[in-house]
């Protein structure tokens, strides 16, 4: 049942926030549940089979889903990503890819995923509208990427999925890479070299402090200038230039080969061009990353609240944020700021 019939909204951009940022985009997480339990985001032991995750009716349902898009839509946003826990656990994914596609305004629609159930979903997700995708691949060692998906992750399916994506013509896919010191960050070479040339984008990202379980240590983190360093001195690197709004830090194999990147988040933070806000799968809205908590819209929609109604409320919410957790990441630590939402509940 859809309490208005989803007619075009008038596009007025909702106010910048309190540092002076647009609101551009939204990561919709559409389920909390995951066939990984990868450490640095839903470590087994805090995660056994028989945890809770949200039931179906606590979760936002399409109709509901797409009518927030829309509203984020009319208040300025151009590009949405859908997110998990794993994105393609949630049943008739298509079908809400398909509708998202349809909505006017709507500039970009990505996915990110572990990729182990991509083979099959590849081309149907293609057809419904998706534009683009990232895959995550911590590792190209077969026994490092299984013990870093919390030994559930099969590489070569998830190497199956990104052939997938290419045949349904997704290309470059991005892959995404979590580097933890002493548990993979000696096989970043063999993951540059496994897609150098093949016009895929690897990007490395930075382990972060994101929940509160995955026991998150300084020392653990490997620069990601660092990495360029390491890279550099085997295939030498040139800077592309960076547009604000974006998390990743581009450089160019001066060969040719491509490109690759850097998501710098602890070394480098990026809150000053930060236009992402992020709606868990239970219709909470955050506006970081490192929210405590999130701002209840599923209430709203399912109490009955008008489309202007939603629009005021998340207008409202935006031009009171004033979230830079990554810069003030010390000082917050240090004073004890340690809560945060879990990672799987907002996706990346
Ligand atoms: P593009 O649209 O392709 O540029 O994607 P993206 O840069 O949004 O990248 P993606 O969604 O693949 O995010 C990559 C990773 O960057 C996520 O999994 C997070 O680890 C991290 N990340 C993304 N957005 C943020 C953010 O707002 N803050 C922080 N601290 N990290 C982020
Ligand atoms: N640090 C950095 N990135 C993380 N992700 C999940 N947990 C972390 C973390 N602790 C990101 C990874 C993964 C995506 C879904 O979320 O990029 O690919
Ligand atoms: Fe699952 Fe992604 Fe979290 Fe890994 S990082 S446990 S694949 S949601
Ligand atoms: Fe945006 Fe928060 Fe990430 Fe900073 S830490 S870039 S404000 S999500």
């Amino acid at each position: 049942m859809r309490p208005e019939a989803p007619v075009a909204l008038q596009i007025l951009p909702a106010p910048p926030d309190a540092l002076g940022r647009a609101l551009a985009d939204l990561r919709i997480s559409v389920i909390d549940r995951c066939n990984f339990r990868c450490p640095y985001c839903m470590p087994e032991e805090a995660y056994p089979a028989d945890h809770a995750f949200l039931r179906a009716r606590d979760r936002l349902d399409f109709d509901e889903i797409e009518r927030l898009a829309r509203i984020f839509v009319s208040l300025g946003v151009r590009k949405l990503r859908l997110t998990g826990g794993e994105p393609l656990l949630r049943r008739d994914l298509p079908v809400l890819v398909a509708r998202l596609a349809a909505i006017a305004g709507v500039e970009d629609l990505a996915l990110t995923t572990n990729g182990m159930l991509l083979p099959k979903l590849a081309q149907p997700l293609r057809d419904a509208g998706l534009r683009r995708i990232t895959v995550s691949m911590d590792s190209v060692d077969p026994v490092v990427f299984r013990s870093m998906s919390g030994g559930r992750g099969e590489l070569a399916q998830v190497e199956a999925g990104i052939a997938a994506a290419e045949r349904a013509g997704f290309a470059p896919v991005k892959i995404n890479s979590v580097v933890m010191r002493g548990v993979n960050d000696d096989g970043v070479l063999d993951l540059v070299a496994r897609f150098r040339g093949t016009g895929h984008v690897v990007r490395f990202i930075e382990y972060m402090d994101v929940g509160t379980v995955n026991g998150w240590r300084g020392d653990r983190v490997v620069p990601g200038a660092e990495l360029v360093a390491r890279i550099d001195a085997h295939w030498p690197l040139e800077a592309l230039p960076r547009s604000a709004a974006s998390t990743s830090r581009r450089w160019r194999f001066r060969d040719g080969a491509g490109e690759i990147g850097f998501i710098n988040s602890v070394t480098e933070p990026f809150c000053g061009g930060c236009t992402r806000a992020r709606l868990s799968a239970d219709g909470s809205l955050y506006t970081c990353l490192f929210a405590r908590a999130g701002h209840d819209l599923r209430a709203l929609l399912r109490g009955g609240e008008s489309d202007a109604g939603l629009r005021a409320v998340v207008a409202g919410i935006w031009s009171l944020r004033g979230d830079r957790y990554s810069e003030r990441r010390a000082e917050l630590r240090a004073a004890g700021v340690l809560e945060h939402v879990e990672m799987y509940r907002i996706g990346g």
